[in-house]
């Protein structure tokens, strides 16, 4: 089974234990990478720590949460090799996968209700990259990550 790497600010703390469950239910292993309370944090801490694991390889997929998804998720896309993608909705979640080969998945603690923020989980988490058209722009995209001149080619 997939290792899924968690990481949240304090707005999100009660959503990622509220996920880390669910993920445990489904069979997961979980890398917990924190926060570990409700106290004040800084979400690049923990986006960046996500987005690490899993451009690293130690973990295959990622989630972080903040309050909006928005924060946590720029924090995690600097990181090399990581897409990530903020989803407030199913839809887009799994053609985050499907399209996107997103590897790490964003939700907001005030945007979405933790029974939704469960929906959108188990679609993400079961949508599969369609390869075809898409392979060539996911391409672009880690072409000029690695600083290729060419990468429109
Ligand atoms: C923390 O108050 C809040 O700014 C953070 O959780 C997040 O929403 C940022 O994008």
């Amino acid at each position: 089974m997939e290792v899924i790497a968690l990481g949240c600010d304090h707005a999100a703390f009660q959503l990622k234990e509220n996920i880390k469950d669910f993920l445990i239910e489904l069979g997961y292993q979980i890398r917990d990478l924190g926060t570990s309370g409700p106290g004040s944090v800084d979400y690049p801490d923990f986006g960046i720590a996500v987005g690490e694991a899993v451009s690293r390889g130690d973990c295959d997929r990622g989630i972080v949460m903040c309050g909006t998804g928005i924060g946590i998720s720029i924090s995690a896309n600097k990181v090399k090799g990581v897409r990530a993608a903020a989803c407030s909705e199913p839809f887009s979640a799994r053609l985050s996968r499907e399209h996107n080969d997103a590897n790490v998945l964003a939700l907001g603690s005030r945007i979405v209700a933790p029974e939704y923020a469960r929906i959108i989980v188990k679609e993400w988490l079961d949508a599969k990259f369609q390869e075809g058209r898409h392979l060539k722009r996911i391409r672009k995209i880690s072409r000029y990550e690695s600083g290729d001149t060419q990468w429109k080619q």
